[in-house]
């Protein structure tokens, strides 16, 4: 069946795939479109989402300008031309023309709600105007919550660019593990959850004179728990200023909850975007999302290209098969950079993203959620949008967390879309129907606060005194049966009383910034004598999908070596395998090479694992090791995480041994063709089927050593299968009473 391109759907001119003329034009031309003709994506249905830009003019002028002024700095110092298109830059930014009028809002008011599109220049430009403003004299600093750790450090990297500063002095940032500020740092970035944890040694926040909340429509956990927590603190601290900053929608809501604090907008300019839908739903969205890349490479004018994944596997895979594609068409195209960014990804790569795309050539940068707000990257003009994000889906039920790619929100469909509207009017391609969209997406996306486990939220208010959750200022409460569940976990644990108040114990988990199940492991290991393994053991997890390497022209080997590593009794002791084997070699590149194991990754294990350590000592636990140990470390593993215990059913299926739900061993694990009786498991993901990822082999008996007060032994007899654990009655009915 021959597929028709049907020009006429479509705005003049404004889209070409395949067109028939294109394809006669030149026999190059021709060429190319055969190669990539079997799968082409078709589009259809244009719409047109309108820009605010209605001057066009003033970019227009901005960037002649721009080029006017590169001219004629031709002869100035390398160091003099940079830094006047740093300032040439700052000063086409939206924000830029009300740099005045947001410092006098901020003087007169101690919360001002900040909303300006994204790109408007919120994030890199305010925090640089506050310090000019004079908010920074006397040492004070300025912090800038964000919700997403890439963003973090790259705002910082850039601000710290901008400002002509080394980065991690008076610029830097703070994230989980990794501490890039000094003591002469005044501007400092730092993930949402960072700033949560500063209450603890610095309840006020004293040292600092702004806050900003930046990225509030995020809407995550820590940001929701966040907005509780600073609301506070600018009641008993008048002279803290105080803004909250939202890509757009949500002001009205933010202002609502800050006892209507006025707002402050920032006019957006945005180029319109066209808009196109498939016409029938995409079986593969990864295969369709490299082959519209292609698509657009080959028929469409120069821009970048953005491209929504919805993680780290998926953006390797599609970064591999561009490369396998593009080399394939060899020099008939032009040249396509692909830069990938997610998370994990080390620092140096994040920074090739925001390289300019050299002349003739285009950049396809693959993203995860992460560009859709948090990063602005210029150039991009077109927008492929699959339709999914990674997300968290919380079991309040049965408190099972797993990952699931699902789809997004019209909110963040619209978001992603207007990222192709920045430089010039731009298109955005989605990769789902248009009838999709309008009856299947969510209008928005629900607050992580009613989609998580509060288990480690809850342990941080608790050690800041904050008793009383149920009453707790929450911009839209947690659901009432998430709270409780997080409680009795916490109870289970040991870090709460029956009366839910912290216990020693308990303080002492707050001490780590690791969820509660994986600080109560590492404290266990106290009496387990094997903390030196452990902290490995949670370094490593922390570091989980990132440290195998498994090229496609190497599967074989890489597969190979990588079960070499295997250690009887399961995957935490095979981590704790390589880490050894890498100490071994003194931490050698070669080694990581030569044994497919990421570089990178173990670097980041390595630093994880210093401040464990440290952390340690702060406890009071000595580093004390236990090798070969296995059923020590097993054991001080299953004191942590004895709530992910599953048991083998006679049916030869695993079932959760509270909820008796069906759980699968990774096909990846070294326990894939053991079939122990009794498992316990790191975490649940959730493919095709809810996966157990890394998990070891227990005896049943253990759990009644390391959680006495949560299994009974009847529940834990062999192959009676029914019968539930359940907590204590009495000690439930006192812990929900209360809350
Ligand atoms: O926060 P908001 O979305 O309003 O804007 P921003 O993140 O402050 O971005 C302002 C400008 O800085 C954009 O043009 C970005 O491309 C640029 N930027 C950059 O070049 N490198 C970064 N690491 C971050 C921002
Ligand atoms: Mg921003």
């Amino acid at each position: 069946e021959q597929r028709r391109w049907e020009d006429e759907h479509f705005h003049a001119g404004t889209l070409r795939f395949g067109a028939r003329d294109a394809r006669e034009k030149s026999k190059k031309a021709a060429k190319t479109y055969d190669v990539i003709m079997d799968d082409e994506i078709e589009f259809v249905q244009a719409i047109k989402m309108p820009g605010t830009m209605k001057d066009k003019d003033i970019m227009d002028k901005v960037s002649k300008k721009f080029a006017s002024s590169r001219h004629e700095t031709e002869d100035l110092s390398e160091a003099e031309q940079k830094r006047q298109a740093i300032e040439e830059t700052q000063r086409s930014l939206p924000i830029f023309p009300f740099k005045g009028d947001l410092i006098s809002a901020i003087r007169e008011h101690q919360v001002l709600i900040i909303e300006g599109e994204t790109g408007s220049g919120k994030t890199t430009q305010i925090p640089q105007y506050l310090h000019h403003a004079g908010f920074t004299k006397d040492g004070q600093k300025v912090g800038c919550t964000q919700p997403r750790r890439v963003a973090a450090m790259s705002v910082a990297a850039r601000v710290s660019e901008e400002m002509g500063w080394k980065l991690g002095n008076q610029v830097g940032y703070s994230i989980r593990f990794e501490d890039c500020t000094s003591e002469r740092t005044i501007l400092k970035y730092m993930t949402d959850g960072m700033l949560l944890r500063e209450f603890l040694g610095e309840p006020d926040l004293a040292s600092y004179n702004v806050l900003i909340i930046d990225e509030a429509h995020e809407r995550t956990l820590h940001t929701d728990v966040l907005f509780g927590l600073v609301k506070d603190i600018a009641r008993f601290r008048p002279d803290l200023k105080l803004l909250i900053s939202s890509a757009t929608l949500d002001a009205q809501k933010f202002s609502e909850f800050f006892d209507d604090a006025p707002i402050f907008r920032i006019p957006g300019r945005r180029f319109p975007v066209h808009i196109y839908y498939t016409k029938a739903p995409e079986a593969d969205y990864l295969d369709a999302a490299v082959v519209s890349v292609l698509q657009i490479h080959v028929s469409q004018p120069p821009g970048d290209v953005l491209v929504f994944l919805t993680g780290q596997e998926e953006i390797e895979t599609a970064n591999e098969m561009l490369l396998e594609r593009t080399r394939k068409l060899g020099s008939k195209i032009r040249e396509l950079i692909i830069s990938p960014i997610y998370s994990t990804l080390p620092s140096d790569l994040q920074a090739k993203i925001f390289e300019p795309t050299p002349p003739g050539a285009r950049k396809v940068v693959l993203a995860t959620n992460i560009a859709e707000t948090s990063l602005t990257i210029d150039g991009i003009v077109y927008v492929i949008d699959p339709g999914f994000s990674k997300q968290k889906s919380y079991n309040a039920r049965t408190g099972m967390e797993s990952l699931v790619v699902t789809p997004i929100s019209k909110a963040s469909s619209n978001q992603r879309a207007g990222r192709a509207g920045r430089v010039s009017a731009g298109k955005c391609f989605r990769l789902y129907t248009a009838w999709a969209y309008k009856n299947e997406l969510e209008d928005n996306t629900v607050p992580e606060i009613q989609r998580t486990n509060l288990g480690n939220v809850v342990l941080l208010l608790k050690s800041l005194g904050i008793n009383d959750l149920i009453n707790f200022d929450f911009m839209d409460p947690p659901p009432h049966e998430t709270l409780v569940l997080a409680l009795e976990q916490l109870y289970a644990l040991g870090a709460l009383n029956h009366q839910g108040e912290l216990t020693k114990l308990g303080r002492r988990m707050a001490e780590f910034p690791c969820d509660p199940m994986m600080s109560k492991m590492i404290l266990a290991s106290e009496r387990y004598k094997c903390s030196k393994e452990i902290i490995t053991i949670a370094a490593m997890l922390s570091v989980n999908n990132a440290i195998y390497y498994r090229p496609k022209d190497k599967i074989v080997h890489a597969d190979t070596a990588r079960q070499n590593f295997f250690r009887p009794g399961g995957d935490h002791l095979t981590l704790l395998n390589v880490f050894e084997q890498w100490a071994e070699t003194d931490f050698s590149t070669q080694w990581c090479f030569e044994n497919f194991v990421q570089h990178r990754s173990m670097k980041r294990a390595r630093d994880v694992r210093d401040q464990l350590e440290g952390l340690l000592e702060r406890v009071e636990i000595p580093v004390v090791s236990s090798p070969g140990d296995t059923i020590a470390i097993r054991k001080a593993i299953t004191a942590g995480y004895f709530y992910h215990t599953a048991r083998l059913t006679k049916g030869g299926q695993y079932k959760t041994v509270k909820h008796q739900q069906t759980v699968m061993v990774h096909p990846n694990s070294s326990l894939f063709e053991e079939h122990p009786r009794w498992l316990v498991y790191y975490e649940l993901v959730f493919t095709t089927k809810e996966f157990m990822r890394q998990t070891i082999e227990i005896e049943n008996l253990w759990l009644l050593e390391v959680a006495p007060h949560y299994y009974r032994a009847k529940d834990l007899e062999d192959g009676s299968g029914k019968k539930m654990p359940k907590m204590l009655g009495k000690a439930k009915e006192d812990l929900t009473r209360k809350y």
